[in-house]
């Protein structure tokens, strides 16, 4: 007999993006290709001795006391967590009990339904209409727990604030809203927390403040559902040099606008070169864009760009199988990269 729990010898377990030593222009994990602001960079290189001999505060008060600020929310309404993805681990670990359900669209970002799996929870999966917006059922369901990504992973779909209100008040059990990657689309659910006591916001430091490697995200909602997740988190779940550069990350918000603003040109000159030669390419408000080759064999382009030194991302899934998801690199990168496209299209 298996020593290992069922459920978790049964699942395939969540695949990332890969991140090879080699010398790549990396664009498969939507990282930021520049670099993080430099008064992060700043305190990260005043880190003591004692920051790394001393355990760190264990709820990253000074942290959360700059990201209130921030977010606009009060101290007691924001947890932070060893990026996004640590706060997706409290959520499911104290909202989910074995055999409840999760709600997710499809396609969207699959580690939600890894987390459930892990849970032994179940995940119902909504697929969105043809042109990638929310389904009526995914509204209707009466799920435990919605997550959806606005703008949404693999597409860059932004859902409308409407419509993600409406989700929100409708639901019978507490939504997810997340927005890693709010900052490229300018939208933001924060503002419905004070009248929504079911919703829960996470945010990243991975995506629009550069900072992936650090490990930092956050989630917001109403005091209650906070110290349910304080109670399910690690015990020191975020390091003492990520919180003291995360503050300062958060307070450049100049560099931060100025860096978004340039990959938001790079996404949409991209976009348009790739339409010219012939790709069907999804309207995006994310650091990325996904897009379908005329030939349709997205796989054999997604081995031939690696061979010549991009790394992209290819989903071997039936709604994506045939399309490519490009993160937005700097625009010398992006401009060489489509040249490569062009040259494999004459073929
Ligand atoms: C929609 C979405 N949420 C969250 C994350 C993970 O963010 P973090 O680095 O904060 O764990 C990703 C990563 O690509 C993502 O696409």
């Amino acid at each position: 007999m298996s020593k290992i729990r069922r459920t978790i010898e049964a699942m395939q377990g969540y695949v990332p993006g890969r991140q090879p030593s080699g010398a790549f222009v990396k664009l498969n994990a939507n990282e930021n290709p520049y670099p993080p602001s430099p008064k992060a960079l700043e305190a990260l290189g005043a880190v003591g001795p004692d920051s790394f001999r001393l355990y760190p505060s264990s709820t990253a008060d000074e942290l959360r006391k700059t990201a209130a600020e921030v977010f606009g929310v009060p101290f007691g309404c924001i947890v932070a967590g060893n990026g996004s993805d640590d706060i997706f681990t409290m959520i499911i670990r104290s909202i989910l009990d074995e055999g409840d359900t999760l709600a997710v669209v499809d396609p969207t970002y699959t580690l939600y339904e890894t987390l459930a799996e892990i849970q032994g929870a179940k995940t119902e999966k909504h697929p969105l209409k043809g042109d990638y917006s929310l389904p009526e059922s995914f509204f209707e369901s009466e799920a435990k727990l919605k997550i959806l990504p606005n703008p949404n992973a693999q597409t860059g779909t932004l859902f409308p604030k409407e419509d993600i209100a409406r989700l929100v008040e409708s639901a019978k059990g507490i939504v997810v809203i997340d927005e890693a990657y709010a900052l490229f689309a300018g939208s933001n659910a924060i503002e419905l927390l004070p009248r929504c006591p079911n919703l829960i916001v996470t945010r990243t430091m991975s995506k629009s403040h550069s900072l992936a490697g650090l490990r930092v995200g956050f989630g917001l909602a109403s005091e209650e559902i906070i110290s349910a997740l304080m109670k399910v988190k690690d015990s020191y779940n975020l390091n003492g040099a990520s919180q003291k550069a995360a503050r300062e990350a958060l307070l450049d918000r100049e560099y931060t606008s100025g860096v978004i603003k340039k990959i938001v040109e790079t996404r949409d000159d991209f976009g348009k070169g790739l339409a010219a030669i012939g790709w069907v390419v999804t309207p995006s408000s994310g650091n990325f864009l996904l897009a379908t080759p005329p030939s349709g064999d997205a796989c054999k382009i997604t081995d031939y760009l690696e061979k010549n030194g991009y790394l992209v991302r290819h989903f071997d899934t039936p709604r994506l199988k045939d399309k490519i998801r490009f993160s937005i690199g700097k625009k010398e990168q992006m401009d060489d990269l489509l040249e490569l496209l062009k040259k494999h299209t004459a073929r």
